[in-house]
């Protein structure tokens, strides 16, 4: 009898421990066909140049103030200077405004960029719709644009996320599929690292240009909001280019002023019941810098009544198990997770790994340096974690991932995707991730998001 029993009991064992170790959460199952992720080539149709002389090309939008009663408008003459004029008008009306933007341009080892123009339109009405033309004569184009409504506690508002996108085959379908997705996305929350210009020799800037083709059929219609990622920073001495951010800084300009911030790597915006914080990965952030000194500033001014909704958004993740960039965002986990957890961040998005992940709500604050406390803690006031690296670019997927799962893993894809942040109110989010592979209205991943302020409850979807 005793012998009979032996084998049963050794099982039961086996199995609880198992289930200890596994204590994590999910790693799909989905499988992807593996198949190399490659650029698509200059002479590609998503590439074309608007026809007709100096027209208007890599037009683009972003949130021009720090409360969606402004939008800046860009875009890129290839053969002259031409206008810096905006003329907007309402979409029921006949009656056209105009506002008068800047000019820049740069050259970059042996490129000499077209003339890029930035227009900020101020005083716009709250959630209107709007047309803009940009270009002269012959070669006027016309875009339209949706304000945000006023900022408030129970405003319903969209946002869609794309992280670490490029321009390969893989960020096309990310794209179509963010465009298909029957959740509506309003802006994109962008997470850094654009148009991976940086990969070709001599930081090949053509591929910036291009970028800014491809993208337009989204950036000119719906603002996206810019984070930096490493690839924007083409820091290249070796060929006399020593100037960090130098293409990034003359092609996207973000409203940093209006937040306080004093450089456009750091800065804040509020947006329809959302607080959006944008961190600088790769800007100091140490004790005493610039951009830690904003964010102590910063984050006291949140106003959860206003805006219920704290997203912050950075480019290197604090909680990452696959097995790239392995740490690369703890430096700045450890300077300001505390700050997170104490004004209850809703969500981080973050890009960097190529690949997808969600976290459960946790935080590793208490460790000290003798007390050896530093295992991440199931926390309800700290946020959820969202890689979402996985827009598509020519570098390909991280598939590699730190076995077993840790337990503060919730979710996670080796896939590419895209996801969307769909406020309802004051208490309620959903949020839904897509990878490429499936129709546009399926999820791989979703979470209700219950608002840390308001309805601080564990909506954790583990256990
Ligand atoms: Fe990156």
């Amino acid at each position: 009898m005793g012998v009979l029993w032996w084998p049963v009991f050794v099982v039961g064992v086996l199995v609880l421990e198992s289930a200890l170790i596994a204590d994590g959460g999910l790693t799909s199952s989905f499988v992807r066909k593996v198949e190399k992720t490659i650029d698509m080539p200059l002479d590609s149709d998503v590439f074309t140049t608007p026809p007709g002389y100096n027209a208007p090309q890599q037009v683009h939008i972003t949130q021009g103030d720090h409360v969606g009663k402004a939008m800046i408008v860009s875009w890129v003459t290839m053969d002259e200077p031409g206008s810096n004029t905006v003329y907007y008008w309402r979409q029921n009306s006949k009656r056209k405004m105009k506002a008068e933007g800047m000019l820049t341009k740069y050259s970059f080892f042996n490129y000499t960029s077209g003339f890029i123009h930035h227009c900020n339109i101020t005083h716009l009405k709250h959630d209107t719709k709007y047309n803009y033309m940009v270009g002269t004569g012959h070669t006027t184009r016309t875009f339209w644009f949706t304000t945000p409504p006023e900022v408030g506690p129970d405003v319903p508002y969209t946002f869609g996320l794309i992280g670490d996108l490029g321009q390969s085959y893989d960020s096309n379908i990310t794209l179509s599929h963010y465009e298909m997705n029957p959740v509506k996305g309003q802006t994109v929350l962008f997470v850094g690292d654009i148009s991976y210009a940086d990969n070709y020799p001599n930081h090949d800037n053509r591929r910036w240009d291009s970028w800014g083709r491809f993208a337009e059929r989204s950036t000119a219609y719906q603002p996206w909001i810019w984070t930096v990622g490493n690839h924007e920073i083409d820091f290249a001495p070796e060929i006399g280019e020593d100037e960090p951010f130098k293409p990034y800084s003359h092609r996207y300009h973000v409203p940093y002023k209006s937040s306080g911030s004093t450089a456009p790597f750091w800065y804040s915006i509020k947006r329809a019941s959302a607080h959006i914080i944008v961190l600088a990965s790769y800007s100091a952030y140490g004790k005493y810098t610039p951009q830690y000194k904003w964010l102590e500033q910063e984050l006291p001014k949140v106003n959860r009544t206003e805006t219920p909704w704290l997203i912050v958004l950075m480019h290197s993740p604090w909680y990452n198990s696959y097995n790239y960039h392995y740490m690369e965002g703890e430096t700045m986990r450890v300077m300001y997770e505390p700050w997170f957890v104490k004004y209850k961040v809703d969500v981080v998005f973050a890009g960097h790994v190529h690949a997808y992940e969600r976290s459960e709500r946790v935080s590793n604050i208490a460790y000290n340096i003798v007390n050896g406390i530093c295992k991440p803690v199931t926390d309800q006031s700290a946020p959820v974690y969202i890689t979402i690296g996985d827009g598509g670019n020519l570098e390909g997927l991280a598939t590699n991932m730190t076995e077993p799962q840790p337990e503060y893993s919730a979710f996670r894809e080796a896939s590419f995707g895209h996801a969307t942040f769909d406020i309802k109110n004051r208490t309620h989010a959903f949020y839904g991730w897509h990878r490429n592979q499936d129709g546009s209205a399926v999820t791989g991943d979703t979470m209700w998001f219950y608002n840390r302020y308001w309805h601080p409850e564990d909506e954790s979807t583990s256990v």
